[in-house]
């Protein structure tokens, strides 16, 4: 057995009822965050407390194939701090409760976001004197505080570039930066870094892997944030690559790289942080002909992450298709973009993720 297919074999799960040419054979399923923990990386999914702690099949495949949680909303701003001055983390804990007892790895996601507000932080409110010091800087510190030692790599702040905006840095115009100027992202790293000073702290942003003009716009203000923000001493570990994947984008493998180089480049780790990938309203073709070209448009483009040693792990955006964003937020409502669909069958996805944590070089397992 070559030692690709003795390792994949040593992280088995269940056995699930698989057919060929007719037959019905029992066949154990690679679990996926056993194959990158061998490697030193983390796999694992978006999910709610809700979806973590029900007793069905789902949380089943959730602890199986996972090693490592993010909450995909619930802790964010908007949904721990609904009342103004009380902060609400039961969802939270629920969260982290099933992760250690689980043993698995915590990605916390996001402690600054202009989506996803408390609906009391009106432009009204932010705008006024005093809003970073009175609300965004207590949300802040308590939020990492809280978990200090249970969330080992933190999205300090999520979506900050957006050259659409016209600014001379390419950042996104928020109301973060209207109340405490260009600043306001390092005193986010230096607030998450006092909270919570074993943390590794990132920076998560999407569309950066396309070879689009937009995308390499988007590369290029990353960059020069990055640089900025570590020649001034600011405590930032990692970038987040949100990965969102789109069938049709143009992908141009040394281009991704050398931004990934420039990146490692400047000492930070590297995070794939909501993998998927959205076929469009429309996606063209049977299911097995949809499933190998998702799987083969994740393996394009993370071949050329795994290259990087820097790379601390892959989280995918919820693990089933049928609680997957990009469904229920009615943008593709029969997309199959994850490694298993709404019957929590795997996918093509699954075998692809698979292979390339069998093939994946061995990293020091400290970094993630
Ligand atoms: O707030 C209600 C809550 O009161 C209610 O009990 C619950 C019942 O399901 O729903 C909650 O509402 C919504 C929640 O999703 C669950 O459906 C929130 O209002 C809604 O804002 C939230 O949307 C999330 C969205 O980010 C905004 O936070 C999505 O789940 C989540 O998949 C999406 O994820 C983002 C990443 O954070 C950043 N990158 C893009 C990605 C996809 O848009």
């Amino acid at each position: 057995m070559t030692s690709r297919r003795a390792f994949i074999a040593g992280a088995l799960s269940a056995p699930v009822l698989m057919r060929l040419g007719g037959l019905a054979f029992a066949a154990p399923l690679p679990r996926l965050g056993d194959l990158a923990k061998q490697k030193g990386l983390f796999f694992g999914a978006a999910i709610t407390s809700e979806q973590v702690t029900a007793a069905d099949g789902y949380a089943a495949l959730l602890a199986d194939q996972c090693g490592a949680y993010v909450a995909e909303w619930e802790s964010k701003w908007g949904a721990i701090e609904w009342v103004r001055g009380h902060r609400e983390y039961d969802s939270v804990d629920t969260i982290v409760a099933a992760a250690k007892s689980g043993g698995k790895m915590l990605r916390g996601h996001t402690l600054l976001w202009h989506f996803q507000l408390p609906p009391w932080a009106d432009d009204a409110v932010l705008g006024s004197s005093g809003a970073w010091d009175e609300l965004v800087a207590p949300f802040i510190f308590e939020t990492a505080k809280r978990y200090a030692g249970d969330i080992a790599q933190w999205d300090v702040v999520n979506e900050v570039i957006e050259p659409e905006w016209q600014e001379p840095d390419g950042l996104r115009v928020t109301p973060f930066l209207a109340m405490r100027g260009r600043g306001y992202i390092a005193d986010a790293f230096h607030l998450a870094a006092a909270a919570a000073p074993d943390a590794r702290l990132y920076i998560n942003e999407y569309d950066l892997c396309y070879a689009e003009d937009d995308q390499e716009k988007r590369r290029a203000a990353m960059l020069a944030l990055l640089e900025r923000l570590i020649a001034d001493g600011v405590p930032v570990h990692g970038l987040g690559l949100q990965t969102h994947l789109k069938i049709g984008r143009t992908f141009d493998a040394s281009r991704y790289r050398a931004f990934l180089d420039d990146v490692a480049g400047l000492g930070l780790d590297l995070a794939i942080t909501e993998l998927d990938v959205g076929e469009g309203p429309d996606p063209k073709g049977d299911t097995a002909t949809r499933d190998r070209r998702n799987a083969d448009e994740v393996r394009k483009v993370l071949e050329v992450a795994f290259e990087q040693k820097r790379l601390t792990g892959i989280v995918t955006w919820s693990l089933g298709d049928a609680v997957s964003y990009t469904r229920v937020s009615g943008e593709s409502p029969d997309n199959r973009g994850l490694p298993f669909d709404e019957f929590l069958a795997p996918t093509a996805m699954h075998a692809t993720l698979a292979d390339l944590f069998a093939q994946a070089d061995q990293r020091s397992a400290a970094s993630s």
